[in-house]
């Protein structure tokens, strides 16, 4: 297969978002530039509008978000200017509290330049994981990246729910970065629930914005490889996963037990019952807190206007079936019984190989 030129996709790109701007008339100049801009310094710079559409279409083209109804909200924060530690860690903590809008969560994107931030955080907000004489404890997710922080000096009270330091790159030869980030932004919501007291006993709790930080968005040929973005949760996220997966919190069996429920037979569905209720109680437990969250089936409304708006507006409209569909109740949703073509649509939002694997370099260990 022929590899495409930065100037075809910068054309397909700019081509596509003028018309969806409204702005074919000022395209064949624009390209002139582009075209002009590439050959001299074999790269080109979006302008501040171009990129505020480009991460909109990420959004709208990535086949496993259940949310894209919303993608036309996203708000681009401009971070191509920072290049000092100081600026970047002033960039993340401000995307943080915009983001968090004190509950009144703004979907939101901060971009640095190309090739230069590096975040090491899976999200800007996570919890830490260590093992401790053979015991779990927090999110095992985060075991490889918490091992890292104590060995640049981090120390932590070993709880199941301590948020870790920010850790960066101002570029990929420069040292990692640690910064604490400040309690008072971290918004976190304790799960309870209404008929059942003892649910509180667990001390359960979890942060109020998914801020994705690990993944690299490309535009027009362009790959910002340091783009924290974020949405709001669905409850189902923390509920069904993230507090209950073996590999995750591993909680059911607790929260069975908090509830009353007999674990002994699984013909009794006491998994089901549990799961259900602590959906409920996340989800009530959000709103009590004023902390935006959808439910699965509101959300899956929403991605049904999603894709009638796309029809209308003469799109395919792509998916990934197997991330669609809520892990709760599936069928109960009109996703569960359709097909999605699962085609990759640019611009859009990419894994990038975690930073963990052996081939990366780390800084630290050098
Ligand atoms: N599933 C991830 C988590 O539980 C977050 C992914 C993004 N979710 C979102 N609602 N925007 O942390």
């Amino acid at each position: 297969m022929m590899k495409v030129t930065l100037v075809e996709e910068a054309r397909v790109f700019i081509a596509e978002c003028y018309k969806e701007l409204n702005k074919t008339s000022a395209l064949a100049q624009r390209l002139k530039q582009i075209e002009c801009e590439i050959k001299t310094t074999h790269t080109y710079k979006h302008t501040e509008e171009e990129l505020a559409h480009g991460v909109k279409m990420a959004w709208r083209n990535n086949n496993r978000c259940i949310g894209r109804l919303f993608w036309q909200q996203l708000q681009l924060i401009d971070a191509r200017s920072a290049t000092t530690a100081v600026e970047v860690e002033a960039a993340l903590l401000h995307h943080i509290e915009a983001g968090t809008n004190g509950g009144a969560i703004r979907p939101t994107i901060t971009v640095f330049e190309p090739g230069r931030v590096r975040i090491w955080n899976e999200q800007l907000i996570r919890y830490a994981g260590y093992i401790v004489d053979g015991k779990q404890i927090g999110d095992p997710l985060s075991n490889d990246i918490t091992k890292l922080c104590q060995r640049l000096g981090w120390q932590s009270n070993k709880t199941d729910f301590d948020v870790l330091p920010l850790l960066f790159q101002v570029d990929e030869h420069s040292p990692l970065c640690m910064r604490d980030i400040p309690s008072p932004l971290v918004k976190e919501v304790t799960i309870t629930h209404p008929d059942y007291p003892k649910l509180a006993e667990l001390s359960l709790k979890w942060y109020a914005v998914p801020i994705i930080a690990n993944m690299r968005l490309s535009i027009g040929g362009i790959s910002y490889e340091a783009c924290p973005f974020n949405g709001w949760y669905m409850g189902t996220e923390i509920a069904s996963r993230n507090l209950v997966d073996t590999a995750r919190y591993n909680k059911l069996p607790a929260i069975a037990t908090a509830l009353g429920i007999e674990t002994r037979k699984n013909r009794e569905l006491w998994q089901d019952r549990a799961l259900l209720e602590l959906n409920y109680a996340v989800l009530d437990s959000y709103k009590r807190a004023k902390v935006q969250m959808v439910d699965h089936h509101t959300a899956a409304k929403q991605f049904a206007q999603f894709e009638s708006n796309e029809v209308e507006a003469h799109r395919e409209v792509t998916g990934n079936w197997a991330w669609l569909i809520p892990p709760m109740s599936p069928a109960s949703t009109h996703i569960f019984h359709q097909p999605y073509a699962n085609t990759t649509k640019t611009p859009n939002f990419f894994y990038k190989k975690s930073l963990f694997e052996k081939e990366n370099h780390c800084p630290f260990q050098q």
